[in-house]
């Protein structure tokens, strides 16, 4: 379950005070229990996943996918799954690090391992979200955000896509606050 961190070093575990918070920058966070099957927990449990087995994953969420597609137009799917000996993680590590927006919105279904979202506030104010398996969150277009591993360094999340172009941060050059650089 998701955690929220202030600069002020406060934190709120409770889903309705989270999306409170959250709720003024668009951003939604849910919780959707990962369904308990021998398959998928050993697929999970697995640190890298090929092609084939990163298929096997999505399978199981197919239903919630189908979902988005007719209520948002979502097109495509795919899995992230990162490990810290997955070539070139420093420098994918580093490109979320910095505070960006994306031109759709980023919509992203933890399924194993966790994260830490950063968001700025409307009051300039900025806050991290920790989020782990069974957390899905869409952070809209446009919303000033950053991402990045905790020291396990290890993740699954199932990403949704309207399109596959343009997956790109646009940095806005505002810097993190130091309670969480
Ligand atoms: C992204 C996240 C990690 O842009 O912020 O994919
Ligand atoms: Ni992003």
């Amino acid at each position: 379950m998701a955690v929220l961190f202030r600069t002020d070093k406060s934190q709120m575990k409770a889903l309705p005070d989270i999306s409170r918070v959250l709720a003024p920058i668009g951003v939604r966070l849910e919780h959707w229990e990962i369904p308990g099957d021998q398959t998928l927990e050993r697929l999970l449990s697995t640190p890298r996943l090929d092609p084939s087995e990163q298929e096997k994953v999505l399978h199981f969420f197919l239903p919630r996918f189908d979902h988005l597609k007719k209520t948002l137009g979502y097109q495509t799917q795919d899995l992230i799954v990162l490990s810290p000996d997955l070539p070139g993680i420093e420098a994918l590590e580093e490109k979320f690090r910095s505070i960006h927006t994306h031109d759709d919105d980023e919509i992203r279904y933890i399924v194993e391992g966790e994260g830490i979202f950063g968001f700025v506030l409307p009051d300039g104010d900025q806050v991290e979200l920790l989020v782990e398996g069974g957390d899905y969150i869409n952070v809209p277009r446009g919303a000033e955000h950053w991402f990045r591993l905790t020291p396990s360094r290890r993740i699954k999340a199932v990403r949704y896509f309207t399109s596959r172009e343009g997956w790109v941060p646009l940095y806005t050059g505002r810097a993190l606050s130091p309670a969480f650089a």
